[in-house]
């Protein structure tokens, strides 16, 4: 190598180091400057991390039309990893999803997201959307630009499926789907079982599903869609919540018969909706509102049955279980 050529390097290294540190690269980047999708559905929009970030305290938030004011972002803040600082518009709060990998493999671009996920899309989230890092230093702050143009397009096939109330064992349920006038396609409602019939209805606007509930049902998945509908998001999914009393009860005991001195656990469980509260009662004395507790050394006069006793707003169910001490030095 010449001394010439050696000076063209060294010279070529300086200019790259210098015009680096005159324009810092934005180690953020959305992906797409314009973005489409419908009403109702749902949409990712991408940002990477193409560079590392320095290490430190941060915080990082996702604006709706930022505009720059007096030196600060005047914007709807639609997630923020720090609610104190950023608080969140109650419009997005729910529907907002952060898909990331953690904060410490911001040291490792490009394999590092930064991007959300909105659901349930509404027509008023058109606009333009950024995000903004803000590090321990003044230098280690950004917003990525340009920002991602979001459009949310009418869906005339809009649908509503709501959760039906104050549903208890033993009812009558009607799930009711409908979508607005404009639509054109039939609607579909689907549940776990598919012996279940559907009203083929007169008005194609609305279909229901009728059938009496039992205890087993509450839990489970009903989905509403129009019939050729392909996209995942733009199903609508309702969970059944069915009332009942207590049931499928157990009460328990580490140990029928036991020494004094000894230890003994007492178990009890049962299902219902709501959940339901248990209580241990000896001799019609409370002795513990725990499902699970022990005496961790019974005496003789502990010994006979303690009952347990399942309660919820629809009804009770009690159990009993008996415990004998062996008492060895007690000559009564
Ligand atoms: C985004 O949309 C605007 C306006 O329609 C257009 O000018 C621009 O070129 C689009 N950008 C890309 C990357 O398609
Ligand atoms: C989005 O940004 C463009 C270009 O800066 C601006 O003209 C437009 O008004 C913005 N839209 C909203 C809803 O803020
Ligand atoms: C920006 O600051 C100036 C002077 O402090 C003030 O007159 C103006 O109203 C401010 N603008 C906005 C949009 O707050
Ligand atoms: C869209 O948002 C507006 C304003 O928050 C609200 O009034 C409207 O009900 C929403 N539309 C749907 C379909 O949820
Ligand atoms: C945003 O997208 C919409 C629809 O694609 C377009 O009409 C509008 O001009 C775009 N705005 C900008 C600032 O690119
Ligand atoms: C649901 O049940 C509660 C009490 O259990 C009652 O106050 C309320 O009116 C009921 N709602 C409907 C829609 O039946
Ligand atoms: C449920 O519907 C069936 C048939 O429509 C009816 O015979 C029954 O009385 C209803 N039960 C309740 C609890 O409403
Ligand atoms: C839905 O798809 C079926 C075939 O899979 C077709 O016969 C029907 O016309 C389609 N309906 C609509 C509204 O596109
Ligand atoms: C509804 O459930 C289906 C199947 O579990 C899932 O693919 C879909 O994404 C769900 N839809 C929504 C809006 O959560
Ligand atoms: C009762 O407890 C015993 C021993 O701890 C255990 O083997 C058994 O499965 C329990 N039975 C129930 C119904 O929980
Ligand atoms: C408990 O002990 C008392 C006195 O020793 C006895 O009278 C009673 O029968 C015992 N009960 C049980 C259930 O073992």
């Amino acid at each position: 190598m010449t001394g010439h050529t050696l000076w063209w390097l060294i010279l070529l290294f300086l200019i790259q180091r210098f015009s680096c540190e005159i324009h810092p690269e934005n180690p953020f980047k959305l992906q797409d400057s314009n973005l489409t999708a419908t009403e109702g559905s749902c949409i990712e929009i991408k940002c990477q991390i193409i560079k590392s970030v320095s290490d430190g305290p941060a915080s990082w938030f996702w604006m709706k039309d930022a505009v720059w004011i007096n030196g600060s972002f005047s914007a709807t803040t639609i997630f923020s990893s720090s609610e104190s600082k950023h608080p969140v518009n109650a419009h997005f709060a729910k529907r907002v999803k952060y898909i990331s990998s953690p904060s410490s493999s911001w040291k490792n671009p490009p394999s590092s997201l930064c991007s959300i996920l909105i659901r349930d899309l509404n027509k008023t989230d058109t606009g333009n959307y950024s995000f903004r890092y803000v590090g321990t230093s003044s230098s280690d702050i950004w917003t990525t630009q340009p920002f991602t143009n979001l459009t949310v397009t009418e869906n005339p096939c809009l649908l509503t499926f709501e959760e039906p109330k104050n549903v208890t064992e033993n009812g009558n349920v009607t799930l009711t789907c409908s979508t607005l006038s404009s639509c054109t396609s039939g609607l579909k409602i689907e549940g776990p079982s598919a012996s279940l019939s559907q009203s083929k209805p007169e008005n194609p606007k609305k279909t229901t599903l009728s059938f009496k509930v039992t205890w087993e049902d509450d839990g489970r998945m009903f989905s509403c869609q129009t019939e050729n509908n392909t996209d995942p998001c733009l199903i609508r999914n309702i969970s059944l919540t069915v009332g009942y009393a207590p049931k499928d009860m157990s009460a328990n005991i580490s140990s029928n018969i036991v020494k004094e001195g000894e230890s003994v656990s007492f178990t009890c469980s049962a299902k219902g909706q709501p959940e339901p509260t248990f209580t241990w009662t000896k001799d019609g004395r409370d002795l513990d509102s725990k499902a699970n507790w022990m005496i961790s050394s019974i005496t003789a006069s502990q010994n006979g049955s303690y009952i347990c006793k399942a309660v919820n707003k629809y009804g009770s169910k009690e159990l009993v279980v008996t415990v004998g001490v062996i008492c060895e030095y007690c000559f009564t």
